[in-house]
């Protein structure tokens, strides 16, 4: 009995472990239909929503089809990427065989110099004093270090010239009023009935008591990053868009 169950247990893991998406002309065909329903809405055609990026060999969050599927099946916790709803296993893993064909099909090109987008970055954009890249830069913004992989050259572009159009969560701007003192403005960091915590634009964290403040604002809909629309040329546009996209982990 005891055996009997062990063998079960080293063959389904077995299973597990071997799972991969399939590539048939049916089951890429039924994937495609699916992946219409259920993530177009975010991902596009794979390449141009406003969620990660799909085209591409190789997915940060899923570097085998057994991630891809969990992915899939689960969500990404803490982020905007839900748990599938109403799909069968089998529809999951036509749908994952689907975004694998999207990762070998041509990548994509994009229009600008990414060398040259790294001076624009670092330079006339002064991007680095709110964002981190491979550990260095400013805690004001999310770290970029691995954006070219989480997300595509069209919602990159947006991100810089209207960047409220696609607002990240958790990097709320808010404003405190001390009873006494200067406001204090600054990334909200946490926040319960009693106190609220941020960072200011040097770098200090601020603990404050709701009880000793005249008024808290919080910007939900606003991002504290500028838009360079007009700030910035066509060409230092797309060359940062390519410096952006260029960026894929850790360097
Ligand atoms: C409500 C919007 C939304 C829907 C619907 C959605 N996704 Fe996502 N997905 C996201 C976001 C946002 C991310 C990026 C998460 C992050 O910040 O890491 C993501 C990430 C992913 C990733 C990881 C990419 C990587 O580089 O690791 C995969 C794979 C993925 N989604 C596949 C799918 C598939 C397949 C479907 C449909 C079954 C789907 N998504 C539906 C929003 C969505
Ligand atoms: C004053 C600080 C500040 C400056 C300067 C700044 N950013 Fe941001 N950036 C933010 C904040 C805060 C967010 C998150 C809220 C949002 O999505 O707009 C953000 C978001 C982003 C995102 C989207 C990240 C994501 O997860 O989708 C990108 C891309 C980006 N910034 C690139 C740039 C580039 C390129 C520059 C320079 C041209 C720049 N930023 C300058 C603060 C800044």
């Amino acid at each position: 009995m005891m055996r009997l169950i062990l063998i079960g247990l080293m063959f389904s893991v077995g299973v597990w472990a071997q799972l991969s998406a399939p590539s048939d002309k049916a089951s890429l065909s039924a994937g495609k239909t699916q992946f219409e329903i259920h993530c177009a809405f975010c991902h596009g055609r794979g390449d141009d929503g406003f969620a990660a990026n799909l085209v591409s060999p190789n997915l940060v969050h899923a570097p085998t089809d057994t991630a891809l599927v969990s992915i899939i099946r689960n969500g990404i916790l803490g982020t905007d990427m839900p748990p599938a709803l109403g799909m069968t296993e089998e529809q999951m893993m036509q749908v994952a065989g689907y975004v694998r064909s999207l990762g070998r099909s041509a990548p994509i090109t994009v229009a600008g110099d990414a060398a040259k987008g790294k001076a624009v970055y670092q330079g006339k954009g002064g991007c680095g004093g709110c964002h981190m890249v491979g550990g260095a830069g400013g805690k004001m913004g999310p770290d970029l270090t691995q954006i070219g992989a989480m997300r595509s050259p069209a919602n990159l572009r947006t991100s810089i010239v209207d960047p409220n159009a696609t607002l990240a969560g958790g990097w709320t701007m808010v404003h405190v009023t001390p009873k006494t003192g200067a406001q204090v403005n600054g990334i909200r960091l946490s926040e319960d009935n009693f106190r609220i915590n941020l960072r200011d634009g040097r770098g200090r964290i601020h603990s404050i008591a709701k009880d000793q403040t005249t008024a808290i604002t919080r910007d939900l809909t606003k991002s504290s990053m500028p838009s360079y629309q007009g700030r910035l040329n066509a060409k230092e546009l797309d060359d940062l868009v390519a410096y952006l996209f260029s960026l894929r982990g850790a360097m």
